[in-house]
């Protein structure tokens, strides 16, 4: 196992457990930079709780993460997180701007109080986002859409070289995911790597250069073309999943 200073994210033996019960088991992969890489699975199947785990929020049973080849704590500011957006608490009384000027704080030496580059910088991510205009607003006055697109340009603000996304469009719009999906190529130019966990699997062939297919267990990762298989997708969804055509993009959920 490499832990090269220019692989963006390695990850090797990683095991979680809640309560004694492994809800990710001995996951080993590592990811190329510059790539848009889709985290698919079902419900439970570790996706938050790998990217928990990688960021050091939950602890792990065993196993190494590595973030351009060193722990996660020595290359803190090299990462952008957006959470999946049920575990943010919305009613915590701040303002959109002050949200996306946390991302800052990073780049902030000790002591330093935001000033106006910060705050330049935050407005800019702002209106990359569309949202320019609700920077003074309370974020518990957001619809979801609206909070969404606040992280996304705080993940922006923070000007990461590996960003990591949990279902950035669940909840918007067309439109929204569009723009989203447009500033994830952009990130994706400049050499970024993002990671980012996805429920559409009619759109992963679209979005996406890697697939990670997970459940538990990590059953594949690379580039699309190759991992986003019928089969693979079997192995990752089990009996919850119909597969029409044969072909992945008619796949459907049953809703059993
Ligand atoms: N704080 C917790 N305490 C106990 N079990 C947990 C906790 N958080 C998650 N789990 C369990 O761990 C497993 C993985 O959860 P995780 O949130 O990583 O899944 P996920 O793949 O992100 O699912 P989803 O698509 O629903 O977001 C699930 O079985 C879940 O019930
Ligand atoms: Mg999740």
């Amino acid at each position: 196992m490499r832990h090269s200073e220019d692989t963006p994210f390695s990850v090797n033996g990683l095991t979680v457990a809640y309560q004694r019960k492994p809800v990710l088991d001995d996951i080993t992969f590592e990811v190329p930079e510059g790539k848009l890489i889709g985290i698919v699975g079902p419900n439970g199947a570790g996706k938050s709780t790998l990217i928990k785990a990688s960021l050091g929020l939950i602890p792990k049973v065993r196993g190494d993460v590595f973030i351009y080849g060193k722990s996660y704590a020595q290359q803190r500011k090299m990462i952008g997180y957006v959470p999946q957006r049920e575990s943010v608490d919305w009613d915590f009384p701040t303002s959109a701007l002050d949200v996306v000027m946390m991302g800052r704080y990073g780049h902030l030496g000790w002591f330093k109080r935001p000033g106006m580059t910060e705050r330049r910088i935050a407005m800019e991510c702002l209106a990359k986002v569309g949202m320019a205009d609700f920077a003074g607003r309370q974020i518990s006055q957001l619809s979801g859409g609206q909070q969404q697109r606040i992280f996304l340009a705080r993940a922006l603000a923070q000007d990461a070289k590996l960003y990591f996304m949990d279902e950035p469009f669940v909840g918007v719009d067309a439109a929204t995911e569009k723009a989203i999906i447009t500033l994830l190529n952009e990130l994706k130019k400049q050499g970024k790597t993002v990671l980012v966990v996805h429920h559409d699997l009619s759109t992963v062939k679209e979005y996406f250069d890697w697939v990670m297919l997970l459940n538990v267990s990590l059953i594949d990762i690379g580039p699309t073309e190759s991992v986003f298989t019928a089969h693979n997708l079997q192995t990752a969804y089990g009996g919850r999943l119909a597969v029409l055509d044969r072909t992945p993009d008619a796949l459907v959920m049953t809703s059993r």
